[in-house]
């Protein structure tokens, strides 16, 4: 049997997660339809529907080149920042377009937060990374609040008891784990609603990665998340539901344990059966 159809998925080992993945209805979160995306002349996405579950994590998977980061970009405007890019299509947040022209992007990108490949701390303090975007949106009235909200995420990260007593090194001189660790810190000190997580453990050794993954795990409970990830067994091990990618179109959502045990579509059974990709 190949190995992508007997790995252990997320709603196996965690209960919660099994309920999370079976009680009707599911809260949708984001809602994606009819996604187009080209830069300049070459379209990356096609036609792309998908419904993303309240604090739930969805794992997109699919060939190098598919869509996948294009797609997650969409989902807090980042791709606005690439001039040749063009997004149509609907993609509503809580079901408000988060195109429309009235949507303030910093504070969508406060609500849809984002942790990249490679970890990558601002040139500044462990505290000050942390502190930048709750000071940017005025989250705090004082000093001992901001310090709380730092410690807080540092917490929930489950860095703080590595730097609590070093918060004014800079987040550089952190190890590659603890780097990424701290961005998610970042990310979570503004309380986003959802978090997307591009490849986030792809420059990690096995030990930060299970660390990652757990943080995934408890994160779930207040976020919804949506991770890129080329590893099949993680996207079995963090997420609840699967979409798979190729050649720009989404070609398969569904839950984790069906898409790696018995997907619809042949261009996903070879996928996840190591045929292409
Ligand atoms: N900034 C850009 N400018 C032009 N083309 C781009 C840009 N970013 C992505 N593309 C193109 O869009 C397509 C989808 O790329 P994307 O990065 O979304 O794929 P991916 O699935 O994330 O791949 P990978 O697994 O390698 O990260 C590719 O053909 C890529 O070359
Ligand atoms: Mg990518």
């Amino acid at each position: 049997m190949p190995e992508a159809l007997s790995i252990r998925t997320a709603a196996e080992s965690s209960p919660a997660a099994a309920t999370a993945a079976t009680a009707a209805p599911r809260e949708i979160k984001v809602t994606a339809r009819d996604v187009n995306v080209s830069y300049g002349e070459k379209q990356a996405l096609f036609d792309v529907d998908v419904d993303i579950a309240a604090r739930s994590v969805m794992a997109f998977i699919g060939p190098s080149g598919c869509g996948k980061s294009t797609f997650l970009r969409c989902i807090n405007r980042m791709n606005d920042t690439i001039p040749i890019c063009r997004v149509t299509g609907r993609i509503e947040v809580d079901g408000r377009d988060i195109y429309d022209p009235e949507i303030d992007v910093v504070q969508l990108r406060a609500r849809v937060g984002m942790v990249f490949q490679k970890p990558n701390p601002f040139p500044k303090s462990i505290y000050e990374n942390v502190a930048y975007g709750p000071r940017l949106h005025g989250m705090a009235t004082n000093k001992a609040e901001l310090d709380a909200i730092v410690e807080e995420s540092l917490r929930r990260a489950s860095l703080w008891k590595e730097v609590s007593d070093r918060l004014e090194q800079p987040g550089t001189g952190l190890s590659g784990g603890q780097q990424q660790r701290l961005c998610i810190a970042r990310a979570i000190a503004v309380s986003p609603e959802i978090i997307l997580m591009d490849e986030p453990c792809s420059a990690l050794d096995p030990i930060a990665t299970a660390r990652i993954e757990e943080l995934i795990d408890e994160l779930t409970e207040n976020f919804t998340i949506i991770i890129v990830t080329h590893s099949m067994q993680q996207a079995a091990r963090v997420s609840q539901r699967t979409a798979f990618f190729h050649l720009g179109r989404l070609i398969e959502e569904g839950p984790t344990e069906q898409i790696f045990s018995n997907p619809k579509d042949r261009r996903t059974q070879d996928y996840i059966t190591g045929r292409f990709g």
